[in-house]
């Protein structure tokens, strides 16, 4: 008995860095905010017929939309304040409860993540920085400025992805090839995350190892396949097999346990429409609820998945109207005059699976929890979360549906 007591306190004296901080009421509350954020915007860019992978960080979207409600008067600042669902909170808790969060969730010594963000406004030639903006704007959400000239369009946007390429190593080379509306403020993420498992108990060692690597198919639709490195592992994960519904759902618990990736799959290869359609709180919580720690055999494309949003349409489409249209925006407290738009939203990410830094762990497979696992293979599409236990938000959320590749034969 004394064991099973002495590995609890083990448990919770390596817990204690990182939970004797407890979250602010104000950050619990934005967290809370973000991840409503996170679902609306999700639904309206999954019905975008033209999108294909998602990829999305709800938190760091929750920032920008404090950028802009920091930026904005009236309606322009109002809506950002409602997209987010905080109409009712006053902006100071806003800014110092996104900011809380933020730097909570992408503390990588707390962590063991690659977490890199990069946040920029970049503004007109023309325009001047307010000072307060500028000082405000970095104190709570990290944001960095720029003015730059779209005159020469080639070396402008040269110059933006190049800043996105430092920021991220080198990840994440390019946000966007082209931007149509060179007349107004753009606001820029760019962002690199990459989770790290090292764990020392072997019930822990949860994630992939570069021996149990192979190449496979990716059946992108019934009738188009791709090339793609596939990672297995064997482990005791959270797992439901949603026999209603037709689909699986498995968490891979995050370094420290402060996060878990949480896969979502329809057992067959289908458009992800219906399992969407499910997809919100309420549902997450249902799964959760039923999913049991067993033997899983998860095998995952071995890839880096990378996205560039605009997200400005889909922002839009949830209320942000007056800060993207010129006639009417008033993002005055930017520049200290009416006189700048927001023309774009660039969201962009690279998330990376891989094995490296994984300790093989051979005679995990010769354990009895580790028989008759059920099997998860991801090799169509799914939908997928980074949910953070500690402060309850959505780190990211979003969907592989063509990964990296070479096409395949056809199948039948
Ligand atoms: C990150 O977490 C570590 C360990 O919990 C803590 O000591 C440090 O102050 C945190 N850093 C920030 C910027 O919050
Ligand atoms: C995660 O932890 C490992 C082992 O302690 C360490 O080598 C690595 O640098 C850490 N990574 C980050 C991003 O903190």
């Amino acid at each position: 008995m004394w064991i099973i007591v002495v590995l609890a306190l083990c448990g919770l004296a390596m817990a204690v860095p990182s939970e004797d901080r407890k979250l602010s009421d104000k950050a619990t509350t934005l967290a809370d905010r973000s991840t409503t954020l996170a679902f609306n915007l999700y639904h309206a860019m999954a019905k975008d017929k033209d999108m294909e992978n998602i990829l999305l960080s709800p938190v760091v979207v929750a920032s920008s939309l404090g950028l802009v409600s920091l930026g904005g008067k009236a309606a322009t600042a109002s809506q950002a304040k409602a997209v987010l669902s905080a109409d009712k909170l006053n902006d100071d808790y806003v800014h110092s409860g996104l900011s809380e969060l933020l730097n909570e969730v992408s503390n990588s010594t707390a962590r063991n993540v690659t977490w890199k963000i990069g946040n920029r406004l970049y503004g007109p030639a023309s325009i001047n920085f307010a000072d307060d903006f500028v000082k405000n704007s970095k104190k709570h959400y990290n944001y960095e400025h720029s003015k730059i000239n779209f005159r020469d369009k080639r070396s402008a946007l040269k110059s933006i992805n190049e800043w996105a390429a430092q920021t991220t190593d080198g990840k994440l080379p390019e946000v966007t090839k082209d931007v149509e509306k060179t007349d107004g403020a753009l606001i820029v993420n760019a962002m690199f995350f990459k989770p790290h498992i090292k764990q020392p108990k072997w019930e822990d060692k949860l994630w992939f190892h570069h021996k149990m690597v192979d190449n496979r198919g990716f059946m992108v639709s019934r009738s188009y396949t791709v090339g793609v490195p596939m990672m297995h592992r064997t482990g005791l994960y959270n797992y439901y097999d949603d026999e209603t519904e037709k689909l699986q759902v498995v968490e891979m618990p995050l370094a420290h346990k402060l996060s878990s990736m949480i896969f979502i799959m329809p057992n067959h290869v289908e458009p992800l429409e219906r399992v969407e359609k499910l997809l919100n709180r309420e549902q997450l919580k249902t799964w959760a609820g039923k999913m049991k720690k067993r033997s899983v055999a998860i095998s995952l494309p071995k890839v880096v998945l990378e996205v560039s949003h605009d997200l400005q349409k889909h922002l839009a489409g949830l209320g942000l109207t007056e800060a993207i249209d010129k006639s009417k925006a008033d993002l005055s407290k930017i520049s200290g005059k009416k006189d700048l738009y927001l023309s774009n939203v660039f969201h962009a990410a690279a998330l990376e699976w891989d094995t490296e830094g994984n300790p093989y762990d051979a005679d995990i497979y010769g354990r009895e929890e580790m028989r008759n696992p059920k099997l998860f293979y991801a090799d169509h599409p799914f939908v997928f979360l980074i949910k953070d236990s500690k402060t309850n938000s959505i780190l990211f959320i979003g969907r592989l549906v063509r990964p990296k590749g070479d096409k395949m034969r056809d199948e039948l």
